[in-house]
């Protein structure tokens, strides 16, 4: 498949598939069922694929076939026409936060042809991101987050102080907190939603000058499809906490444990990327019902096109 036939149809498309979704799991938001939301996302999401003229295999999903009954990695989606496509999709990204109806929480999905996105497991991965821009290799996982920061400063020809770094907020991130702060640099400190995280690095308006943290590698694959649309360098190494995680791995066909992937290798050709906003949050509002409508907003990206939209969308309920 070429680059153009990624353009026909396919990107509103996909702003279908996210819009469905985000309708879905907002249904639940403030419900404290986590389970319930995602469950909710993944049907919609499900049946929105299943209508499309594609041939699409899931080869980020849910998780494995016998672990999740529906978009597991490997599963087959669409008519079985149409262009061949890995689909890469988290239909909810921020199940916690949707669950305590608090901000970020979006329905994604990414497609690229056959064969081109990275069959990440499972797994964690140890990330690093920043936005477009900067000479190539100005970040790199092997630094330690000070040095990545200082010399994203010296790029951008700024103090090291006015550099903003966008973590996850876990214990596990302790030491990369204490390391960009010990060079004056400020952390923003998210709970959840580390895709939302990544992108926010390519928009000035956030603030967010760099991304690191270790998160799910799945949410590194959508993120990288985001950035291949708009810019910006990444960097991810797997991370393998149990002889299992290493058999996940093994299972999709990855063989050297402790590469370091960077965005062109976990997105090997041009790419769709589609979100759709469940609650309100800094990259898009979430959905809204007024006077018998639901509204909902979506950001969809084509990398091979570098077009970048935002989609309203409002229809009856
Ligand atoms: P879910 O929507 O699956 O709950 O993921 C949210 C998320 O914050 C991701 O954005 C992130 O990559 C991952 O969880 C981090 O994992 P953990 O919560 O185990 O630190």
């Amino acid at each position: 498949m070429s680059s153009q036939d990624l353009d026909r149809g396919l990107v509103l498309d996909a702003v279908r598939v996210t819009e469905i979704a985000a309708i879905a799991a907002w249904k639940l938001v403030g419900r404290g069922d986590e389970k319930a939301a995602d469950q909710a996302a993944v049907d919609a999401m499900r049946t929105a694929l299943n209508d499309l003229d594609i041939d699409g295999e899931i080869v980020i999903g849910e998780g494995e076939r016998d672990e999740a009954p529906m978009l597991y990695i490997g599963e087959k989606v669409g008519r079985g026409k149409g262009p061949a496509i890995d689909i890469a999709l988290d239909p909810l990204e921020g199940t916690t936060l949707t669950a305590k109806a608090m901000a970020n929480a979006l329905a994604v999905m990414a497609w690229a042809p056959k064969g081109s996105l990275l069959n990440a497991p499972d797994t964690y991965m140890d990330k690093i991101a920043c936005g477009p821009g900067y000479p190539e290799g100005v970040i790199d996982l092997d630094k330690t987050p000070a040095e990545n920061v200082q010399a994203l400063a010296e790029a951008k020809e700024v103090d090291p102080s006015e550099i903003t770094v966008c973590v996850l907020d876990r214990p596990r991130h302790a030491e990369i907190i204490a390391s960009v702060r010990s060079v004056g640099a400020r952390v923003h400190l998210i709970t959840d939603g580390d895709v939302a995280g990544v992108i926010n690095t390519s928009d000035p308006t956030t603030g967010v000058d760099l991304y690191i943290g270790q998160g799910g590698a799945p949410e590194g694959v959508l993120a990288c499809a985001a950035l291949k649309c708009v810019g910006g360098q990444f960097q991810g190494r797997l991370v393998f906490r149990n002889a299992d995680e290493k058999a996940r791995a093994t299972r999709v066909g990855i063989t050297d444990f402790d590469k370091k992937y960077d965005l062109h290798e976990m997105v090997r050709a041009d790419a769709i990327f589609a979100a759709t906003g469940v609650t309100n949050g800094a990259l898009l509002d979430g959905v809204a019902y007024e006077d018998g409508f639901v509204h909902t907003h979506t950001l969809v990206m084509n990398s091979s096109t570098r077009t970048v939209r935002e989609v309203r969308m409002k229809r009856p309920v």
